[in-house]
């Protein structure tokens, strides 16, 4: 044991310093309590889950074993796939998903595999996902992994709330921002002024989009911080944003959220700091909406300062979780989506072609883009969204732990309270036995051949935005989101995949996201 302990200490401390992240007293205190927490629940495995349907995973069952050494194994189960395989964001789960499912000769199998210090089970069956998110919503809560986005995001943000009852609380208080007829007004007015600008920018540029992620991410988030906070396009705040509101997964964090969180990590300090520009953000626009009341009045839609500043029981500090969750999750997701739909619609002359058509017939170049129309009369550039949100999915799997023992319905398993299902979004959205064996190619049309699609794979074989209690709260705003940008770039610019440049790869941080920077060329399209 202390031989293990050793290395265990070792090898963490390797890892940090890598990172430059962490004291050595805090790692070793670090370590040695992970190896002890892990070598606890490794031992409970057996009586965590049970079921005829459930395949214990071994290190041999990893998709890459020869990468994987025994002692890694060991020490962090399946995290050693997610740090050391080298795969692409949700290859490991799509692995063990159909691997579980050979072993027992059946669709509704459970894999159970130890990620780090804790159990989890991949649930892939429909019937068991149903039964999580919509039919005992009151049986499951969130899992703590969620408050790793304590540091960035705050504890009272909707995303990183575990409490059902302050979630409900907090949902009440911010929920009228995004009623249907407050996003239509969003998409008509801050939505299309800043898209225009976004083309008038890239004409610039002539010939390419020299970074797709990055000028998307630009006016991803001058869309939602404009919308919600009122800040301007061209305001200096935005720039810091832009470049540090990010998270990013470390191995560190196999220690758990509540020793990661109380680390003294450099990470920390930068959210901190981040924390407090934005709190000065959000202290500027409730001054200006003080100060500037007539103006107020004449906008067309309410930003959720608005909403906020109205709640006098709000405290300062619950607002500031709600801007910085607001501002994150509504343009980290919609950053990616967007990237991996270009990505999609450059790659395939065909699929754009069919596309550029269709939207020819509903607006000209260079005009703004129409909301209604776009939204409900463009069959084709819903196909193109909603496979891309299929095959380039940006959230790639939720979490969710019985509060309870439960049993799920579909694999007959039973599961004791605490334990982690992992609900695999890459892998539902990419079953065959689902989506046919084209399942994994981006084809937009089987949204339009086969018009009963949409009702057999709703709501738990497709679900980007996930559904139930915890759904999106921002899916219609990132919806208007998509259609328009989408729309603007293909109406105006042809798009063509630079030759020899690699396909991006999918690389896990809070969502999916292109690991590296890519261009795509472009020629403006004739009138
Ligand atoms: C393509 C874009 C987006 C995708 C794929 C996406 C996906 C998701 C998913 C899967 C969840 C649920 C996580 C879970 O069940 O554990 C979620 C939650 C959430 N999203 Fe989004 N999202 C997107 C855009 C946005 C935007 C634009 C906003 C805000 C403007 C937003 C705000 C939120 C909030 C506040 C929650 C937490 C809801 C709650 O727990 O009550 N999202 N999102």
């Amino acid at each position: 044991n202390s031989f293990c302990t050793l290395l265990v200490v070792d090898t963490t401390i390797a890892m940090a310093l890598l990172d430059n992240e962490v004291s050595l007293g805090g790692l070793v205190a670090g370590a040695a309590a992970f190896f002890v927490v892990r070598a606890v629940l490794r031992a409970k495995l057996r009586v965590w889950a049970s079921g005829p349907k459930l395949y214990r995973l071994s290190r041999e069952d990893s998709p890459v074993p020869e990468k994987i050494g025994r002692f890694w194994y060991f020490l962090m189960g399946d995290a050693a796939n997610f740090y050391m395989s080298g795969l692409e964001a949700g290859a490991t789960h799509k692995h063990y998903g159909v691997l579980a499912r050979k072993k027992c000769g059946s669709t509704a199998a459970i894999a159970a595999f130890t990620f780090g210090p804790k159990t989890e089970l991949l649930v892939t069956n429909p019937i068991d996902v149903r039964h999580a998110l919509l039919d005992a919503p009151e049986d499951f809560s969130k899992d703590e992994s969620i408050t790793f986005l304590h540091p960035l995001l705050g504890k009272k943000g909707l995303i990183a709330l575990i409490d059902e009852r302050e979630h409900t609380k907090q949902l009440r208080n911010v929920s009228h921002a995004f009623s249907p007829l407050n996003i239509k007004c969003i998409a008509a007015t801050t939505m299309r002024e800043h898209l225009m600008s976004f083309v008038a920018e890239i004409r610039q540029n002539e010939k390419e989009i020299p970074d797709v992620p990055a000028a998307v991410r630009k006016v991803t988030l001058a869309v939602i911080a404009d919308a919600a906070f009122g800040v301007d396009r061209d305001s200096p705040q935005l720039d810091r944003l832009n470049e540090e509101f990010r998270f990013f997964p470390s191995p560190l964090m196999l220690v758990g959220p509540k020793l990661f969180n109380a680390l003294p990590l450099a990470r920390h300090r930068r959210d901190r700091s981040l924390r407090a520009h934005i709190m000065g953000i959000l202290q500027s626009a409730l001054t200006r909406r003080a100060h500037d009341p007539q103006k107020d009045e004449h906008e067309k839609h309410a930003r959720l300062i608005d909403f906020m500043a109205e709640n006098k029981s709000m405290h300062s500090s619950d607002m500031l979780d709600h801007v910085c969750t607001f501002a994150f999750a509504g343009h980290d997701t919609t950053t990616a989506a967007l990237t991996w739909l270009v990505f999609a619609i450059a790659s395939d002359k065909r699929v754009q072609s069919k596309l550029a058509e269709e939207l020819s017939d509903l607006f000209g170049l260079n005009a703004p883009p129409p909301v209604d129309a776009l939204m409900n009369d463009a069959p084709y550039l819903r196909a193109c969204i909603d496979e891309g949100l299929r095959y380039h999915n940006v959230v790639s799997g939720i979490q969710r732990v019985p509060l309870r023992d439960v049993v799920l319905p579909g694999s007959d398993t039973f599961v004791r309270a605490g334990t982690m299902l992992q609900i695999p979004i890459t892998f539902l959205h990419r079953d065959e036995t689902v989506w046919g064996p084209d399942a994994e190619t981006y084809r937009p049309e089987r949204w339009i051949e086969d018009p009963g699609l949409r009702a057999r794979v709703t709501p738990c074989s497709y679900m980007p935005f996930s559904v139930g209690k915890r759904a999106c709260l921002g899916k219609d705003f990132a919806m208007h989101e998509l259609v328009l940008t989408l729309a603007v770039i293909v109406r105006n610019f042809e798009l063509a995949w630079p030759e020899g440049q690699a396909k991006p790869f999918r690389q896990q941080c809070a969502v999916v996201q292109a690991k590296e920077a890519f261009k795509v060329d472009m020629v403006l399209r004739a009138a």
